[in-house]
């Protein structure tokens, strides 16, 4: 007897959303990739975060933005902002138009452009430009197996024993900071590998949930509103990840409580940072770890995005050819 065909069921977050969510990170990642090289971080980010915006307006959608690229309500993709067209259901999202603004400026390694959507209510709200702790790993291992209070050997030998694996066959992903040179010391000496990145922590988590990528596990510290982007990836995946603000004054205290936060130290998982079905549209900038970058070719380019949602499992690798030409003709007559 043949296997069933699986039809999914009917959903309250429309899933055409998704694909139509990894539109707006191509038209940015497009508008960042002009700019790729050039050493100018904010024409990059100008350009990729007009073409987001754009983009998400164009939706049948009615959106908030819970944690956008600023706080001040003057500047464009700004948490509390409203985009879509109003028609439609009501979705929270989270995004970067460039995930890795400097790294996009070199040419470097990393650098996306992300947007993930969930129902309302959903996603933790943090506050701009604070950190979080971070350690993330993929799917198909035992809930629970990392902690951010276990000693970083702790979690290593967790992890390759549950993995079956020696800890030197271990590969873990952190971003190559001054303040992680304990951290990196430890993982070093405890006989796992760590690749080291210059930016995007989004990618770099992410990477755990993607076999391909080679990457086990990621630790240290960065961006918080880049860990519940991370957390929405990894949703998506089965992996886990942990997460603790850091909050290093009075004012990114208050911050954090006028985002709602009570609980300043609480470690949060997955679930706490993204608590509802969600889905997870990327596209690579630059080349990096989960994504090839944006490639020009005369008259246009190619991008190459990763689109999942959590409720299905289900993950889209897209590679699309850009026509610029047409494109131009289309939008001028
Ligand atoms: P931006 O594009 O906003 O610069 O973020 C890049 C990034 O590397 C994030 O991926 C990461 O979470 C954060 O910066 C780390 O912050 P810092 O550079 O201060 O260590």
């Amino acid at each position: 007897m043949p296997n069933k065909i699986f039809v999914p069921p009917p959903q309250a977050l429309d899933r055409n959303l998704a694909l139509e969510v990894v539109r707006v990170t191509e038209a940015s990642a497009l508008a960042a990739a002009r700019w790729m090289g050039r050493g100018d971080e904010k024409a990059a980010d100008e350009a990729a975060t007009t073409a987001m915006r754009e983009a998400l307006n164009s939706l049948a959608m009615a959106g908030i933005i819970v944690n956008g690229q600023a706080e001040d309500s003057t500047q464009p993709l700004h948490t509390g902002e409203t985009v879509g067209t109003d028609k439609g259901p009501q979705v929270d999202i989270a995004l970067t138009a460039i995930e890795g603004v400097t790294v996009c400026a070199k040419a470097s390694h990393n650098a996306l452009s992300v947007v993930a959507a969930t129902d309302s209510g959903s996603f933790l709200h943090v506050p701009h430009n604070v950190y979080m702790e971070k350690i993330a790993v993929g799917g198909n291992l035992p809930a629970g197996i990392i902690d951010l209070d276990l000693p970083p050997e702790e979690n290593l030998a967790r992890v390759a024993e549950a993995k079956g694996i020696a800890i030197s066959d271990l590969v873990v992903c952190m971003l190559d900071r001054p303040r992680h040179s304990e951290l990196l010391g430890r993982i070093y000496d405890a006989g796992a590998r760590v690749v080291l990145i210059d930016d995007g922590d989004v990618s770099g988590a992410i990477a755990t949930g993607l076999i391909e990528t080679g990457i086990d596990m990621y630790m240290g510290s960065g961006g918080a509103a880049e860990g519940v982007l991370a957390a929405a990836g990894l949703k998506c995946l089965g992996g886990q990840m942990q997460c603790r603000l850091m909050l290093r004054s009075e004012d990114e205290r208050q911050r954090a409580r006028r985002a709602g936060i009570d609980e300043l130290t609480r470690k949060w998982d997955v679930d706490d940072m993204v608590r509802g079905d969600v889905m997870f549209a990327a596209t690579g900038i630059t080349d990096g770890h989960i994504l090839k970058g944006i490639r020009h070719h005369p008259g246009g380019a190619t991008s190459h995005s990763i689109v999942m949602r959590s409720m299905t499992g289900t993950i889209r690798h897209l590679t699309a050819r850009h026509d610029f030409i047409k494109h131009a003709k289309l939008h001028s007559s």
